[in-house]
């Protein structure tokens, strides 16, 4: 293992990316991998012939023509639209806030009547928002926020809304077309096959060892490449010694039904309070399944504890200047790279760790 050019923590997207970039130029690079397979958070698991997104639902969307072109090497994409649809204790309506959903919900037909009921309910605030609830209600009125917005939004930081901060929720896009497509992106799709053949392409011919904790293995790999790659958290490569970084956690729960279709679409949000969970997943619908069983996963918000998987960077200002501190000590390491969603502290979408990732290589490439 000596004479690496880089070690490369973590075979997430970032981690993947890299390896296969830098061996392609001819770079000698080993990945190390704490848990037992590959992929990160991307990672799904096969059962009766449907992909099961075990670490959250994955949909591909980006405006970037280069990172599109990038994923199509690997897989080619199928045409899934992500149309999420809202519960509302049995009234069912689409997302993103579009004409089928006013319309379903005041009976309105035409933008200028849903545009004027929107304008009317949106003046019941007056002067500066205090709260997150006043924010939603001077943004889309008081029946969205009551049937869509409130109760999701408690449940996802396990807070009253008249608690949390108003700029939370800086815009919420209202489109006055009959469009149910959630994602506003040149492209999007499912890769056919999974985002396992994405993983299994990018580190073809690479070395990997899974099941290896660099930080608790140091010893062992100091000194054998050029560089090193870290893709995990911050504070642990750290070993805690400024304080940990907070997160907010997720409960999933799976559950195979003997059934054809359960719910008739990929995402449904349960936007009541009284509903423990945010979500049901139905995971043969990103790929337009026709087995005769499928795969549910109920989602729980929940406050994270450490040990557990870290979802969500609480990026308030406490963590955030504990995470510049990390990242000075860090940066005085002059042979490190970091990268992905965990070094960086940072909620990224797939298609950005795509191009911050091919940004590191060109980066290196240019020093060399
Ligand atoms: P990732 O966490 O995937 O990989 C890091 C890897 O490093 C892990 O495999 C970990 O085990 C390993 N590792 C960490 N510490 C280590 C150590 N000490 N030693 C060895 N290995 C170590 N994006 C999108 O575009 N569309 C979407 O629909 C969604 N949906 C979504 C849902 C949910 C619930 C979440 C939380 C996130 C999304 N995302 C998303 C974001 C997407 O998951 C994310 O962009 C990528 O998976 C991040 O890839 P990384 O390589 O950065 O991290």
């Amino acid at each position: 293992q000596d004479g690496l050019d880089y070690l490369i923590v973590g075979s997430g997207l970032f981690g993947a990316v890299f390896a296969h970039e830098m061996t392609k130029r001819g770079k000698k690079c080993l990945v190390l991998e704490k848990r037992e397979a590959v992929g990160g958070n991307i990672r799904c698991e096969e059962r009766d012939g449907i992909n099961v997104h075990v670490y959250g639902a994955h949909i591909f969307h980006t405006n970037n023509k280069e990172v599109w072109q990038y994923v199509n090497q690997f897989a080619d994409f199928n045409q899934y639209v992500n149309s999420p649809v809202a519960n509302f204790r049995g009234e069912l309506y689409n997302l993103p806030f579009n004409m089928n959903t006013f319309h379903a919900m005041w009976g309105v037909t035409t933008p200028a009547e849903a545009a004027a009921k929107i304008a009317a309910q949106r003046a019941e605030i007056e002067g500066e928002p205090r709260n997150l609830e006043e924010q939603a209600i001077s943004l889309v009125g008081r029946d969205i926020y009551e049937k869509l917005i409130q109760g999701y939004t408690e449940k996802q930081w396990g807070r009253k809304c008249t608690e949390l901060p108003a700029f939370i929720i800086k815009r919420l896009p209202v489109r006055y077309t009959y469009d149910n497509n959630y994602f506003n992106a040149l492209y999007q799709g499912i890769p056919i096959g999974g985002y396992n053949k994405i993983i299994a392409g990018l580190l073809e011919g690479i070395e990997v060892r899974t099941g290896v904790d660099y930080n608790a293995s140091r010893g062992e790999y100091e000194g054998v490449a050029r560089k090193v790659v870290y893709t995990g958290a911050l504070d642990e490569y750290f070993a805690y010694q400024l304080g940990r970084l907070e997160y907010r956690g997720l409960k999933f729960e799976t559950e195979r039904l003997e059934q054809e279709n359960h719910q008739g679409v990929a995402v449904m949000n349960y936007t009541a309070a009284e509903v423990p969970y945010t979500r049901i997943i139905e995971h043969k619908h990103f790929e337009f399944g026709t087995q005769p069983v499928t795969y549910v996963t109920r989602e729980y918000p929940q406050e994270w504890k450490p040990g557990e998987e870290a979802y969500y960077p609480v990026n308030d200002e406490r963590n955030q200047q504990l995470y510049e501190k990390y990242a000075e000590l860090a940066a005085k390491e002059d042979k490190l790279i970091l990268g992905g969603r965990l070094a960086m502290y940072k909620y990224y979408d797939m298609d950005k760790v795509i191009e911050t990732a091919l940004s590191a290589v060109k980066r290196e490439a240019a020093e060399e």
